[in-house]
């Protein structure tokens, strides 16, 4: 069976949690395969609202498999936290999560540091989400970092622990923050790995024996193509790869094997944290679209920056994945905006430009719009496409023919059934 990749197209929040929950109603397994809890995945389930950080978003569903891979930088608390919460809330999800034995914990040092690091850039700090994921990844990379293995051998990890806790705390002293209090520590992994060590396994192994045996996978990917260490708006990105590449190698999938790939965007753009957005509105359209589409982080609770799309950044975008098909999202908080813009060029010092430009380039890149009639319809109840307003249908055509991608769905609301697929 064909594996599915599901990436998200901007910078991040494009909507990747609703999109999952609602082509998940095929799937066998549904994979996080890099990022950390600095994801905000929302789900809406009767009229219930979900944030899943850790727990792969297809997992609302019940007889959906979940699998946190090898290249998720993980919180071993935070991830207890949402079993909880998802428990509590009547979702059995202990039963149905593996994690991969190769993904690497996230410690209390490391958002110790990340906060020291963001206080110590200059005065021009990337604005993270504060959940440690940079500083964790950078103890991958250096060969340093504790993975979720380690949690089995429990005598050998108090030796680690103390000596990364040494490690660590001169280095945040240098910084003059405050040092991790290491037995308090200890007390507190002790008391979450016990549930913890039956979810643990060798998911590389698994996940090739379920498409193997021909199972349905989807690999949901976190944060968007443009915050990608690698193909992103560097530095302000995260530290993961969040393009298909990433998705192959933080599940341990072979590339052939997927053969789908969903690129998810909003018919506008939004980005939180610092970096630059050459769409942005800062003034009351900004604001409109803001308050419209509810565009407050999940994670953090910052507001959104806010703008009109841009299509050389998804042209970028949807070209590095490789993506079969565009999910659509928040069309429905373009009704009443006015005119609708899209970034067609952009403008360097009187050249035009029509490829997404990297570095400094993008700082003074000016966008040129094309303007398309806007419309003042409440689409969210719409079921087919020829319900909706002939200027929305126009504005999603353009996007399809500039891309050359089909749309297959158009979300008209956050709810599972507000999904109009094409
Ligand atoms: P993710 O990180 O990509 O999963 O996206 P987030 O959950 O951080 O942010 C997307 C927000 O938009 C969430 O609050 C969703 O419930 C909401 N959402 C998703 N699709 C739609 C849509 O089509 N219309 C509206 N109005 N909201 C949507
Ligand atoms: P989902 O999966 C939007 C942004 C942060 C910051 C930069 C680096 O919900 O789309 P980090 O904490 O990763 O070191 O922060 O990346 N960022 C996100 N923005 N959605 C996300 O995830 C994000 N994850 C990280 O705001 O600019
Ligand atoms: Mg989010």
């Amino acid at each position: 069976m064909p594996v599915t990749a599901l990436i998200g197209l901007q910078w991040g929040d494009e909507g990747k949690g609703k999109v999952v929950d609602v082509i998940c109603d095929k799937m066998d397994v549904v994979v996080r395969a890099q990022g950390g809890a600095n994801a905000g995945h929302t789900v809406i389930v009767a009229g219930r609202k979900h944030v899943l950080h850790l727990i792969p978003s297809g997992m609302l569903l019940p007889r959906v498999r979940g699998v946190i891979g090898n290249g998720v930088v993980l919180d071993p608390f935070q991830l207890v936290k949402e079993l909880d919460t998802l428990g509590a809330a009547g979702y059995a999800i202990e039963d149905r999560l593996t994690i991969s034995n190769r993904a690497h914990l996230v410690l209390p040092w490391h958002a110790a540091l990340d906060a020291a690091f963001e206080r110590h850039r200059g005065g021009s700090p990337i604005g993270t989400t504060g959940r440690g994921i940079g500083p964790a990844y950078m103890d991958k990379a250096c060969r340093e970092g504790i993975r979720v293995e380690e949690l089995r051998h429990w005598d050998r990890l108090l030796l680690r622990l103390r000596e990364q806790a040494d490690r660590k705390n001169h280095l945040l002293a240098a910084f003059s923050s405050e040092p991790v209090a290491i037995e308090a520590l200890i007390e507190r992994l002790a008391s979450v790995r016990e549930r913890l060590l039956p979810m643990i396994a060798d998911t590389v192994w698994s996940l090739n024996e379920d498409h193997m045996q021909g199972r349905q996978i989807l690999i949901e990917g976190a944060q968007g193509s443009l915050l990608d260490v690698d193909l992103g708006t560097y530095p302000y990105v995260t530290s993961s790869q969040c393009h298909l590449g990433g998705l192959l190698a933080g599940s341990g999938m072979p590339p052939q094997s997927v053969t789908r790939v969903v690129g998810v965007c909003k018919a506008y753009t939004t980005r939180v944290g610092s970096g630059p957005f050459p769409t942005e509105e800062r003034g009351d359209i900004g604001a409109a679209i803001r308050a419209k589409g509810q565009e407050f982080g999940a994670t953090t609770g910052r507001p959104r920056r806010c703008g009109w799309l841009d299509l050389l950044a998804l042209r970028y975008a949807t070209t590095l994945n490789g993506v079969t098909e565009i999910a659509l999202t928040k069309s429905d908080v373009l009704a009443g905006q006015g005119p609708i813009h899209v970034a067609t060029t952009y403008e360097i010092d009187g050249r035009e430009l029509k490829a997404f430009p990297s570095g400094s380039d993008l700082d003074v890149a000016v966008p040129r719009y094309r303007a398309f009639p806007g419309f003042d319809e409440d689409i969210s109840a719409c079921a087919t496409v020829e319900e909706l307003p002939g200027a929305l249908r126009d504005y999603v055509s353009f996007i399809e023919s500039a891309l050359k991608i089909p749309i297959a769905m158009v979300s008209t609301g956050p709810g599972r059934h507000q999904t109009i697929r094409l």
